[in-house]
């Protein structure tokens, strides 16, 4: 289905091609001032210096051109040679009926199904979720669903940290409490026993406990890393090891992960791809790319058009080690040879910004990708608290993201419990704390997603969890609001699926027929730029738009039936619209709030 702005457009270019002007000139955008008008051209100043005419002559000449047109209500040239203009009730009301029986509102498919990769998530093996994997956990997820509900194959892969120091560390403090251990045993050659060493719990103390003593005592880190060398190099306990940490951990961080409603098709990690090093090393060399550089293997990628810095990328250290770099080339290799890609889209942290732009020339100054395979890097700004700084615990320690999810369930339990009061309605305890986690992921998914990825924001559990304004709860509120008048219809014995949209009767209702009637331009937008936020900005949109017409509108004790019908088949599909893009969002709605 046409987007709703190219159809005006279109019929606004004829009629300046019809007036002997170029046709080009008759673009319409939204327009900048909704109080006069809904959507505007400004082609008639751009027109005037080529045809020597004063630019309000202009417009007079195809505003007269679109007078009667089945598309507009009110064309008006204003001075100095704008082109005002307002749709006919009947030209929303058609989109909108064709957009309800449209497959996904009217949203084309793509003209060739891409197929991307997402790599988001970046969890750390055996270390903690904390408050810094929030924002590529939630924008990467979204970005998935973007790219997939748009028509393109997706892959999203969680791309773990498994292969570094913290290893080392954990086998390091278990081999110092329990030496006895047959994984420390070099002369074993049976079987490893099944069970782990350890509980997750266990786990989750050992690690900041290895961590916190190796920056104390050198000679503890220096054994933390002859043990991440050992296991590195294939030494069978520490590999058995190694193998226990990954189950325990990798089933808890699928459990957190779940809770957050992120699921990753692929649990691939940095340890995947060790064995593809040294071949991908030596073609490098081989190909002349990589050279020798006080003792480190690097790969020059500077351009001639760069304004900053940008150093080599480093693809072994002087000790011959790989890192984290090296790692994350394999990683493209291996995907390009398995999955053959059209684009990767990278979330992470945006200080790792440079370094994705080192990967990223690397690899294709390298060959290791196609001159077509698109590479993107979203890098997010930090969460921050409300003192501005990066987001801490009371204590000023590093916040667990389980420990902020619970403090924001309660959070959201208190405001229903509240607003229940208010309103005077008994709530099932059970329900309300099951209505809580559901409404507190939204708040917490929309304060993120609604700014854009780069910017940093502040995490502020008051004003997310608020019923009002630009927030998760008061989108799933207006969606709680519309599914309750669907459902006293349907008990009125309304029929859903019989009711059509008919043209606006008020202001309020075709202004939220303009809203709505974005969403195929939306979600292209949103796809294009990977850009959650610009759904977020239509939904809020949405949202107002609706609770204005709502506010203003009698919908259920409306006599003549085919208005009421008419209303109901709006609000069917603002609930649909709304519905599709939190789920693109990554939250849902509860059924009452
Ligand atoms: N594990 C890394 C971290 O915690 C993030 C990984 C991001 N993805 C990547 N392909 N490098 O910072």
């Amino acid at each position: 289905m046409k987007k709703i702005l190219d159809l005006i457009s279109e019929e606004t270019e004829r009629a300046f091609a019809a007036a002997g002007y170029d046709a080009e000139l008759g673009k319409v955008t939204l327009s900048n001032r909704p109080d006069l008008c809904e959507y505007q051209c400004n082609g008639a100043m751009a027109g005037a210096k080529r045809y020597h005419k004063a630019p309000l002559a202009i417009a007079q000449d195809v505003a007269a051109r679109l007078e009667g047109s089945a598309v507009f209500a009110e064309v008006s040239a204003v001075a100095p040679g704008f082109l005002n203009m307002k749709v006919r009730e009947s030209f929303a009301g058609s989109y909108l009926r064709q957009m309800r029986t449209s497959d996904r509102f009217g949203l084309e498919a793509p003209e060739r199904v891409k197929k991307i990769i997402v790599d988001y998530g970046g969890a750390n093996v055996a270390k903690p979720l904390h408050v810094g994997h929030l924002r590529p956990a939630i924008i990467g997820e979204s970005i998935k669903r973007i790219c997939r509900y748009a028509g393109h194959d997706v892959i999203g892969d969680i791309h773990m940290g498994d292969w570094g120091l913290q290893m080392g560390l954990v086998i390091t403090e278990l081999r110092k409490r329990q030496p006895e251990l047959v994984y420390f045993d070099a002369a074993y050659t049976g079987e490893y026993p099944a069970e782990a060493p350890f509980t997750i719990a266990e786990l989750e103390e050992i690690y900041p406990t290895a961590s916190a003593k190796s920056k104390e005592d050198a000679d503890y880190k220096a054994e933390a890393m002859e043990a991440t060398h050992r296991l590195q190099s294939g030494e069978r306990g520490y590999r058995a090891l190694w193998q226990h940490i990954m189950r325990v951990s990798v089933e808890d961080l699928r459990k957190n992960y779940d809770s957050l409603d992120v699921a990753f098709d692929l649990w691939k990690g940095e340890s995947d791809v060790q064995d593809l090093i040294p071949g991908m090393v030596d073609k490098m060399k081989k190909d002349g790319y990589a050279y020798e550089s006080d003792g480190a293997l690097v790969v020059d990628v500077k351009e001639e058009t760069d304004t900053k810095e940008v150093p080599p990328c480093m693809i072994l250290k002087s000790d011959g080690a790989s890192l984290y770099n090296t790692t994350d080339l394999a990683t493209i290799m291996d995907r390009m040879e398995k999955y053959r890609p059209d684009k990767m889209i990278y979330v992470t942290d945006k200080r790792q910004d440079l370094y994705f732009e080192q990967i990223f020339r690397c690899a294709r100054k390298t060959k290791l990708v196609n001159e077509e395979t698109e590479l993107v890097h979203i890098g997010n700004g930090t969460m921050n608290g409300k003192d501005g700084r990066p987001f801490k615990t009371r204590e000023g320690g590093v916040m667990r993201l389980e420990h902020l999810m619970r403090e924001i369930d309660e959070e959201m339990l208190r405001k229903i419990r509240e607003n229940a009061g208010t309103k005077g309605y008994e709530i099932d305890e059970a329900e309300a704390e099951k209505t809580a986690k559901v409404v507190g992921l939204a708040a917490v998914k929309y304060g993120d997603l609604s700014n854009q990825a780069s910017k940093d924001y502040i995490f502020d559990i008051d004003r997310f969890t608020s019923f009002e304004g630009d927030t998760g709860p008061y989108i799933l509120y207006t969606i709680v609001r519309i599914k309750s008048i669907l459902h006293k219809y349907a008990e009125q014995g309304g029929n859903l699926t019989d009711a059509v949209i008919q043209d606006a009767l008020s202001d309020s209702e075709k202004s939220l027929m303009l809203e709505l009637a974005k969403f195929n331009a939306t979600i292209e937008t949103a796809y294009e730029e990977a850009a959650p936020h610009r759904i977020c900005a239509y939904i809020y949109d949405i949202a107002n738009a609706f609770n204005h017409f709502y506010h203003e509108t009698k919908i259920l004790t409306e006599t003549d039936e085919e208005k009421r019908a008419g209303w109901i088949a709006l609000l069917k599909l603002t609930g649909d619209v709304l519905e599709v893009c939190i789920d693109l969002l990554g939250f849902s709605a509860p059924d009452r709030m």
